[in-house]
């Protein structure tokens, strides 16, 4: 049985169909592999739900949204992609390499999050480098969820006399918006699910998945 043990749960089909041999009972095993298989999550993380967006759906978008952005800077020399630390960290490096515009890059550090509960509180950790006067400025976020974020941070950009401000973000949560704000650059707008993965985390853990998963916080143990 150990011998079996470690060879779950890879190929499972392929085990089982050469387990009906000796003197094992094949309905014992079939129990033995069911329970085996309601344990096991084939996500990375525990607290995983399910795939919402899938990488090459991603790829897509970021694609549409960089030839947008590509034909409507045709005239502008001083692009500024201004992200927001650390949810819009992969989104945007995708997205630049795929604009084909002279641009700088930049970045905020903001936070209101705890865990998965906004505080309302936009925290500015560190501004940007650049002077933006003068500049057409993209800011950047993974998700917009209350809007506070892109909205304290839009009007407070706005005081320092960009030539433009546009709003960019992967994510949109309507139902969740507590202030009006309207997103020029948008990935895909989703219903009301926490989510993590191209860049946005639960509690500073999921990053690194390169698609857009829900997450179910009673499968996790914390
Ligand atoms: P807002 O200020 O409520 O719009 O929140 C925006 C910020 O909250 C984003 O920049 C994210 O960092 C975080 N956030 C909101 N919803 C989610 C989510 O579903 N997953 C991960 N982060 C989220
Ligand atoms: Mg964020």
């Amino acid at each position: 049985m150990l011998r079996f043990k470690s060879l779950l749960p890879y190929k499972i089909t392929n085990f089982y169909s050469t387990i009906r041999c000796g003197s094992i009972q094949s309905t014992y095993l079939e129990t033995y592999i069911e329970k085996k298989l309601e344990n096991i999550n084939p996500f990375p993380y525990d607290f995983i739900d399910r795939i919402l967006i899938t990488e090459d759906e991603i790829k897509e978008r970021v694609n549409t949204l960089a030839k947008q952005i590509t034909s409507d800077y045709q005239n502008s020399e001083h692009l500024l992609l201004l992200g927001l630390l650390r949810g819009s960290v992969v989104f945007i490096t995708d997205l630049m390499r795929k604009i084909e515009r002279p641009i700088t890059m930049d970045f905020m550090s903001v936070s209101s999050y705890n865990k998965a509960q906004s505080s309302g509180f936009v925290r500015i950790d560190s501004d940007h480098k650049t002077n933006i006067h003068g500049w057409d400025v993209i800011l950047i976020d993974d998700i917009v969820d209350s809007g506070y974020t892109l909205s304290t941070i839009s009007k407070l950009l706005l005081d320092r006399r960009p030539h433009s401000l546009k709003i960019c973000a992967l994510l949109d949560k309507p139902e969740r918006h507590k202030v009006h704000i309207k997103i020029d650059y948008l990935g895909f707008s989703i219903p009301d699910y926490f989510v993590v993965g191209y860049g946005l985390d639960y509690d500073e853990k999921g990053r690194n998945l390169p698609y857009i998963a829900s997450i179910n916080l009673h499968k996790h143990k914390d």
